[in-house]
């Protein structure tokens, strides 16, 4: 994906999710995507279906639906980093899951780190 599309990505989720106060975050290595949606679950559900339909994407995996009392993305209608080499630097326990791209298989199987990278991701973002 280059820059340009992934802003027109971002640019829709931001405009679509603020209207229906969904927040989160999506980040992108490799040629994959992963991403939160937090908000009411009948818009959260929505919202993914929307997603998953978009044939900018395929072979989606969904990780976890849980329910939650607290928002963990509140400043965030999407935010958005695509994870390249000073990550990795940065980051070198996340590295190995994102280098190559996100394997679902493999972060899945570890459970809440594909929830800790989002977070952690967002509030580097953020700072
Ligand atoms: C990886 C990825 C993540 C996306 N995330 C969101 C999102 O969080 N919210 C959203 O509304 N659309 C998101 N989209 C866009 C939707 O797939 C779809 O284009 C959008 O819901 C259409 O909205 P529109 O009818 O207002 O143009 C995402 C698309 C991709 C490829």
């Amino acid at each position: 994906m280059t820059d340009l599309q992934l802003r027109e990505i971002l640019a829709t989720a931001a405009r679509n999710n603020a209207k229906h106060k969904v927040t989160g975050m999506l980040i992108y290595a490799g040629g994959s995507f992963m991403q939160t949606l937090e908000g009411e679950a009948s818009t959260v559900d929505k919202t993914f279906a929307d997603i998953a339909k978009d044939p900018r994407h395929h072979s989606i995996v969904l990780l976890l639906r849980d329910q939650i009392t607290e928002r963990h993305f509140l400043h965030w209608h999407m935010g958005f980093r695509r994870l390249g080499p000073v990550d990795a630097l940065q980051c070198p326990s996340y590295a190995p899951f994102f280098a190559k791209g996100f394997n679902a298989l493999t972060i899945g199987a570890i459970p809440g780190l594909a929830l800790e990278m989002l977070r952690d991701f967002a509030v580097m973002q953020r700072d």
